[in-house]
């Protein structure tokens, strides 16, 4: 994916959340990325080199190393060089005000006035820290230099104090530093994506849904957002939290949902209908508990609202609606082409419910997207987020990136 071969060089501070980065780096070595490490002084305080040598096979680089380099080695330049993005895991108020400074004396510091890579800073401190206006200060120094800060989480503190200072769970950070390195070939574009199911209640309990998950769905709308993309999630209740830097609405019904899409699609140039929105609801919900005190029980389903052929009402010429189909193997391109032309949609992304390995539920998904004006796209089996970035790209080929 976007981070696999990218030379990454990890800088760690130390804080007590120094015992947080070997995860990080974990988590970057199962994306792909090549990786060097970079221990400050304080650090080495908190976690010592051989962890992270241990993970990565290769030498970690220190203050020492700084200060007494290995004969022909000139740490700073040559890890400058290297590095295509640097990743700051966590940042401490000490760090913030040496780079705002351009204070050379630390080898990270050093290493980062010394390359040309787009820099992602991880701060993480006592939140009173991080709300001193001299910390403050820095950041937005830094900001001004052109590198990302990541502002801390809020929550309990290694201190015992709640407030803004925690760092960031690992897969936001690591989240970012993919934004930070992707293409912004959707840059300025507004997307709306659906995803997951929808409920459609019988009474105060008990429901009406389908298996969907929403993984598909939240995948492409991390990918959106990742490849500079202003995206609205409109989703259904789901199997998992989704990542807290999307923008999202919440909602249960299929009715609900339609609201929302139409409120959402005005002016937006992009639809990603990924949801699994249900065909029937019951006729009444009631709004108490209903009692077993029948041997059998009927209930009348109505349709809910079709809400791509609501969207094919409103649909402006610029506006780019894509439409997704649950299909059982051998009909799967038969069934997708009909509603790619009865729902009026520019592209549509078929998959095979029938197998485990795609579609509701798995971690994986093999579409086919066909376009309206005959393009047929097969994407391989492969991860929902690698099938994600795939569509993209149809979609761009489709006109609708930038
Ligand atoms: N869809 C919709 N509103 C509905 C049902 C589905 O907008 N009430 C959208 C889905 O989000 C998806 C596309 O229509 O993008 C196709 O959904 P799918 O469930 O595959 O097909 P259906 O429209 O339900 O048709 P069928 O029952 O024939 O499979």
């Amino acid at each position: 994916m976007i981070l696999t071969g990218k030379r990454i060089l990890l800088g760690v501070c130390g804080g007590i959340a120094a015992y947080k980065a070997p995860n990080v780096l974990r988590l970057l070595q199962k994306k792909g990325a090549v990786l060097r490490v970079v221990l400050t002084l304080g650090a080495e305080a908190f976690i010592t080199p051989l962890t992270f040598e241990a993970l990565c096979g290769e030498k970690v680089f220190t203050q020492s190393d700084f200060l007494a380099p290995p004969p022909g080695l000139i740490p700073h330049t040559e890890l400058g060089r290297f590095a295509e993005a640097i990743l700051v895991v966590p940042a401490t108020a000490s760090f913030l005000a040496s780079l705002a400074q351009g204070d050379a004396q630390s080898l990270l510091v050093a290493t980062i006035l010394a390359s040309q890579a787009r820099v992602l800073i991880c701060p993480a401190m006592n939140h009173l820290m991080w709300a001193h206006p001299a910390v403050q200060e820095n950041v937005e120094k830094i900001k001004g230099f052109g590198y990302e800060v990541l502002s801390p989480g809020e929550g309990e503190l290694a201190c015992g104090e709640a407030g803004p200072g925690r760092l960031p769970p690992e897969e936001v950070i690591v989240s970012y530093l993919e934004r930070l390195v992707a293409p912004k070939d959707f840059e300025g574009k507004k997307v709306v994506i659906t995803a997951g199911p929808t409920r459609e209640f019988i009474d105060l309990v008990r429901f009406l849904s389908n298996r969907s998950s929403g993984k598909m769905g939240v995948a492409l709308a991390q990918a959106a957002w990742c490849r500079g993309a202003e995206v609205t999630l409109i989703h259904g209740p789901l199997s998992f939290t989704p990542p807290p830097f999307l923008k999202r609405v919440p909602v249960t019904s299929a009715e609900e949902m339609k609201e929302a899409v139409l409120t959402h699609f005005k002016d937006a140039d992009l639809l990603l209908m990924a949801a699994a929105v249900a065909d029937y609801r019951p006729e009444k919900t009631l709004s108490c508990k209903l009692k077993k005190d029948q041997p059998t029980l009927s209930l009348c389903l109505v349709r809910t609202p079709d809400i791509l052929l609501a969207v094919r009402e409103v649909k402006g010429p610029g506006q780019l609606v894509v439409g997704f189909a649950a299909e059982e193997g051998e009909r799967l391109s038969v069934e997708a082409e009909r509603k790619l032309r009865e729902k009026g949609l520019d592209l549509i992304v078929a998959n095979d419910i029938t197998r485990e390995d795609t579609g509701f539920e798995a971690d994986t998904n093999e579409v086919l997207i066909l376009s309206r004006s005959g393009r047929q796209t097969r994407i391989p089996l492969a991860s929902k987020e690698e099938v994600a970035w795939r569509i993209l790209d149809a979609i761009k080929e489709c006109g609708g990136g930038r």
